[in-house]
């Protein structure tokens, strides 16, 4: 007997009208015309089954606190960290974990079912990790949380931040994050990745820096993070986030620095919503995009994924993470429009973010966990035209949200018509 039975899924790699089954929370078969009974059945109609969004890189501790306690006024990276660090006193656990938890609902309903959040340990409370610690537990029925402990104020700017940053460790914190650009100096910085990879080898963790989010091409930290990376034997469980100094990088210079990002396994995460709005201030006209290179990276074989960074929060007013959007903002900053670099826009925020996560089970295939989204679009690339409904949201086999299919009536001449946008792709 089968918990669940999909009629009619076009799968992202192109596959279509292939039935997928489902029990015991897994993935069981996935074929064309699967006979047998089941519990539940759902027609997908030529509809886009995919695995979840995954979000490579998030600040939970933050998220959906607009306001608190003032508007960024300039727009700026800069202005955004004095903003949090205003409203850092005043955070509760318990406000902390409300605003984390409305997000998260967020984030189910737009089809993520993973996500990686920054935490900031620069605080002698450490109530951002202890708030979001007893959020992952709680949400993980629901959705996977993955923490990273963030020294926002520095690694060496910030008193104690060595010692707060082990203690997050210590309580359970995830993976091992920095912020090479925003210590006192380039060396300085440099110093931090080195330590930080380290204390990641000695715990067997997995690290993801803010690294060179600035327009400043000297900015070099990636070099240094992607050699540690080789030095400690750490190939594929490191992520440099941003890297937004890429994209105002000398050529020449970048032709050596790509192949030894490549070299050392390390994951790139652009967060092009928030890198398009941050990057490029100080600039008059032309103005730089600031996100960084990613067609270059991802022909060089260097794992991309996106990131939503932030929603409502001191860095960004916008938002309702929507993982599409991001993808579909990285395809027309990067103009990544050739039609066969448009699907890869689509696996940035699904099967590269769950690769940079290093999570186990993701997919569309026999085994795999059955953690599904319905899209009201054919494929990849009508997916980021569309920004569908995520019609159902599957997690371990059950359906955990709902949105109705979305269509707009017209009224013209006497007669009523019925449209969705689509165009030969879905019913
Ligand atoms: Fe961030």
């Amino acid at each position: 007997m089968l918990d669940l039975l999909i009629r009619g899924a076009n799968l992202p790699d192109g596959r279509r009208d292939l039935d997928i089954a489902v029990a015991g929370g897994r993935i069981v078969e996935v074929a064309p015309g699967i006979e047998g009974e089941t519990a539940r059945e759902i027609d997908a109609a030529g509809c886009l089954v995919t695995p979840p969004f995954v979000d490579s890189h998030f600040h939970l501790d933050s998220t959906l606190s607009l306001g608190q306690p003032r508007i960024n006024a300039s727009g700026t990276l800069l202005e955004g960290i004095q903003l949090w660090s205003e409203l850092k006193p005043h955070l509760t656990v318990e406000s902390v974990k409300d605003r984390a938890r409305e997000l998260c609902h967020w984030a189910i309903a737009r089809g993520t079912l993973a996500i990686r959040s920054h935490v900031d340990v620069c605080d002698e409370r450490l109530v951002g990790v202890e708030a979001l610690i007893e959020l992952r537990e709680e949400m993980k029925p629901w959705i996977d949380i993955q923490l990273v402990a963030f020294p926002q104020d520095g690694l060496y700017r910030f008193p104690n931040a060595p010692d707060l940053l082990a203690r997050a460790l210590d309580k359970g914190v995830d993976v091992v994050g920095g912020i090479p650009h925003f210590e006192r100096t380039m060396d300085d910085g440099a110093r931090s990745v080195r330590t930080l990879c380290e204390l990641a080898a000695e715990r067997g963790l997995r690290v993801d820096m803010h690294c060179d989010e600035t327009d400043d091409p000297m900015s070099r930290h990636v070099e240094t993070l992607a050699t540690e990376t080789l030095r400690l034997g750490m190939e594929g469980r490191v992520a440099g986030s941003h890297l937004t100094s890429m994209h105002s990088m000398d050529s020449y210079y970048v032709s050596k620095l790509i192949p030894l990002m490549a070299e050392a396994g390390l994951h790139a995460v652009p967060n092009p919503l928030i890198n398009i709005v941050l990057q490029g201030r100080h600039d008059g006209y032309p103005k730089r995009r600031g996100m960084t290179r990613v067609r270059e990276l991802m022909a060089a074989g260097v794992n991309v994924s996106f990131g939503h960074d932030c929603v409502m929060d001191p860095w960004y007013s916008l938002g309702t993470h929507d993982m599409l959007e991001v993808a579909a903002m990285a395809l027309h900053v990067g103009q990544m429009t050739a039609q066969a670099e448009m699907p890869l826009m689509f696996d940035a925020v699904t099967t590269h973010a769950a690769r940079t996560l290093g999570l186990e089970g993701y997919g569309v295939e026999e085994g795999c966990h059955a953690d599904l989204v319905i899209l009201q679009a054919a494929d990849p690339i009508a997916a980021l035209r569309l920004k569908p409904a995520r019609l159902f949201v599957i997690r371990r086999g059950a359906v955990i949200a709902e949105t109705g299919m979305v269509r707009s009536r017209l009224r013209l001449a006497g007669e009523e018509l019925e449209i969705d946008f689509t165009r030969d792709e879905t019913s």
